[in-house]
Formats: structure tokens, sequence, C-alpha cells
């Protein structure tokens, strides 16, 4: 049986699986810390997307910052996917995974002159706008080199999507966006401008939404600009929905990606806009369930208390050798990601604190989880897909990860683990004696 939230992962006998691969075995082969995805999860995910879209004008943008891996950026490429970049560093990868520009739509507040040459160069289909400085700034670089930048205004509907404050991004005092009431200005401003063309219209309310709510909200209010900003003799041609949705770390229950998409249709078919090309820009949705971090149980360090007994008078913990490093989320959301052993044993098990060897008390993975396991086995955290890997940093001297891509029985090494030396290439000694 496969656990929550984690089709492709399931116990055969007593060892964890991921697809046809055994964890245990993969760890061994590759080392630890270890994050292996299942391709055909992610496939599957990207499919309930494009089946709900089926029949119209679309392009899912897979927001590459959740997992941006070469390999995954290929899988997703071949699937027909567009993406969704939001530096140069993210533009030039997709470009080495294949992918050709004109998928590509460019987000973020903060682009510079630079990166907007580069877009503008190679040619993405367009650019999500974030303030009216932008536009100035995009109108003089596209202008200067002779170029038309595709624009679509982000609007910032102001509605609350209930998710961790860090990433609600759709409420009025978020950085992110044009405010609602200035948006029908800027598009005014957007169309008198040299070197532009207005495209579309977004936004992106926030990520780990549960619900279908706050999307219709902000679509409304989306719809309701469209009506304003047409009827001042501006075209719309796409729609772009962002990403957000949630997926199960615990017991969520978010609606699945075709059932989110075909409510959202709905609403834009009754209102009479069902002929625009739609977009959406999900991340975590088509890759967090699809990925595990593997680590070593590095030592068993027993409480004080009773075994187990989360009231005795210290903790018991297990010292991993993946860290915070690793993966940032529990760390800087308080997130709670689920840890499971990946060889099962008949015994009781202790509850303890599963933390990594970085010297702050923060470096925790999970808190208060029942294992049984030993020291030289493995466990692994699952839903770790997305925002693991690309939020790793070397903190403590810690190359990252290596990375595997399983599809079926076969595996392969899709990043080669970095090593010491590789941390300080670059760095300078003073020329002093
Ligand atoms: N589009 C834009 C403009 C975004 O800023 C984001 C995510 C997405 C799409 C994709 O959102 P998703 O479908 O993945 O929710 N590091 C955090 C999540 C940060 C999300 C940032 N923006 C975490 O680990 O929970």
């Amino acid at each position: 049986m496969s656990l929550p939230g984690a089709p492709q992962i399931a116990y055969r006998g007593d060892e964890l699986f991921i697809e046809d691969c055994s964890l245990s075995e993969l760890a061994r082969r590759h080392g630890t810390p270890l994050y292996v995805y299942s391709r055909t999860s992610m496939l599957a995910a990207l499919a309930g997307y494009e089946r709900a879209l089926a029949g119209r004008e679309h392009l899912v943008c897979y927001a590459m910052k959740a997992n941006s891996n070469l390999a995954v950026l290929q899988t997703f490429a071949q699937a027909g996917c567009g993406f969704d970049i939001v530096s140069g560093g993210e533009l030039e990868r997709v470009l080495a995974a294949g992918v050709a520009p004109s998928k590509v739509v460019f987000s973020g507040v903060g682009k510079t002159r630079a990166e907007m040459r580069r877009a503008l160069d190679v040619g993405v289909l367009c650019f999500n706008v974030e303030s009216e400085s932008e536009l100035e700034v995009l109108s003089q670089v596209a202008s200067a080199s002779g170029a038309t930048a595709r624009v679509s205004l982000r609007v910032n509907p102001d509605v609350d999507a209930g998710t961790h404050p860090y990433i609600s991004t759709g409420l009025k005092g978020n950085k992110f966006g044009i405010a609602h009431e200035h948006a029908v200005a800027c598009y005014e401003r957007a169309a008198a401008l040299p070197g532009l063309q207005v495209v579309g219209i977004d936004f992106h309310i926030g990520s780990q939404i549960a619900d279908t709510g706050p999307y219709l909200d902000a679509l409304e209010r989306m719809l309701d600009l469209v009506e304003a900003i047409e009827a001042r003799g501006i075209p719309i041609h796409h729609l772009d929905l962002g990403g957000g949705l949630g997926i199960t770390y615990t017991d969520e229950a978010p609606p699945s990606a075709q059932a989110l998409v075909t409510s959202l249709l709905a609403r834009i078919d009754a209102r009479g806009h069902g002929h625009r090309m739609i977009m959406f820009e999900p991340g975590r949705s088509l890759v967090g369930n699809a990925g595990v971090l593997v680590s070593e149980v590095l030592y068993l360090k027993p409480g004080t208390g009773p075994n187990g007994d989360p009231a005795g008078s210290a903790k018991n913990f297990c010292i991993v050798d993946a860290a915070m490093n690793d993966l940032m989320r529990p760390a800087m959301y308080q997130a709670w990601m689920r840890i499971v052993a990946c060889r099962l044993r008949d015994e009781p098990a202790v509850v303890c604190d599963v933390v990594g060897p970085v010297c702050e008390s923060g470096d925790w993975l999970g808190r208060d989880r029942p294992l049984a396991v030993r020291e030289g086995e493995f466990i692994a955290v699952l839903s770790a897909g997305a925002y693991g890997m690309t939020m790793a940093s070397n903190y403590n001297t810690r190359g990252r990860a290596a990375e595997v891509m399983v599809a079926g029985d076969r595996a392969w090494l899709i990043r080669d683990r970095e090593a010491a030396t590789e941390l300080f290439r670059g760095e300078h000694l003073l020329p002093l004696a």
C-alpha cells in the first residue's frame, strides 16, 4: 500500500520502494543524503492539469523553482510543458535542458536589465511584470535592442490564500504584483509604452493552498479587470492563474489538479471568457509528492526519560546525515514532513526528534516522531520533491546531496554529490606571506 500523499512510494514486505526500486539499495549505491524522484509520479501530476485543459488553447508552465534539476526539466519538456522562471540562472537551466524559449514565462519582482536583455534575446513567451517601474525599464531595454517584449501584468487580487505567511503572496501587504485598483491604469501605460506588447494577465496568490475558494475569488476579480481593460481597447489574449495548489504532507486534502482546473474553467466559461488561452504555473503540485530525501541514521541518542515517552525529562534524538542545509522547510516554515524508516522492524517505535549534524538547534527535520530504526539504517523524508534540493545550501561547508531519478526499475544519477573542494573553488587566499 502506498503512503499518504506519495502514490509511488510503498512498502513491499519490509522494504520501502519508490516505484520498483528499493530506497535502501539506492542509498547504499549512491550514498546519503540522497534525493530520489519518481518520474512516473511527476508525469501523472502533470497529466491531471492536462486532462482538465484538453481541447482548449493552454500552456502549463512548471514553476521550476520547486525543483530545477535538468532531468526534471527535461521530463516535463518532453511531456509538452512550458516553464515559469524567476531568474537569469533559471533561464540558463531551461535552455540547457533543451526547452524552447517560446514556452517560457519570466516572473519575479526584481528582474535586472541584464536578465531582461538575455530573455529578450532568446525570445521568451512573456514577461510577468510586477510593477510600473519594471514596465518602464522593460520598455527601455526592449526599445534599445529593437525587440518587442510580450507582457502580462501580475495583479495582486488581495485575497487570503489561507496559507503560511511566508508563502502567501496575494494579499495587499505582500511585495508581489500590481495592486488591483492600479491595474487598469498600468495596462494603459503598458499599451502606450514603446517596445511592449500586452498579451495577458496573471495572478499567483500563494503556495500550499488547500481550497478552491481563494482561486475562485481571485479569478472573479481578474475577470472584472479583463473586462475593464478590454473596454479601453487593450486586448488580453491569455489568463495565467498562477500556481499554488497544495499537496498532502500530513492530513491536508487539497483538491486534485483536475478538480481545481475544472472548477476554474467552469467559471471562466460561465463569464464568457472561454475563448482565451489558459495558463497555470504549478510547482509543488507537480513534483512535491514525487520525491523523498533518504538519509542514514548516524547516532541514536536516548533521552534521560523513559524510553519513547515525550513527557520524560529529555528527548530522544535520532541524528541523521541530512540536515537543514539539505532540506530547509522544517527549519524555515516549521513544516511537517512525514518521516519513515526505509526498512520496517518488528519492534516498538521510539518517539524521537530527527535532527541533522548542523550546529543549530533549529536543525531538525521532524519532531516527536515514532521510529523503529537502528544506526546505519536509512530513513526517508517524504514529499520532499518540491523546495528541497532547490533551497539547499552549503552551510557548515556541507556539499549538496546527490539526486536520482527513478522510472519503474530503472534509476539514473541525475546530479553528482558535491565534493568539498567544489565548495571553495573560486575563493582566494590573500597574497600575504
Ligand atoms: N508562480 C509564481 C509567480 C510563484 O512565485 C510560485 C512560487 C509559483 C508559481 C509556484 O507555486 P507552487 O505551485 O509551487 O505553490 N519555498 C516555499 C514555497 C515558495 C513558493 C514561491 N513561489 C515552500 O517550501 O513551501
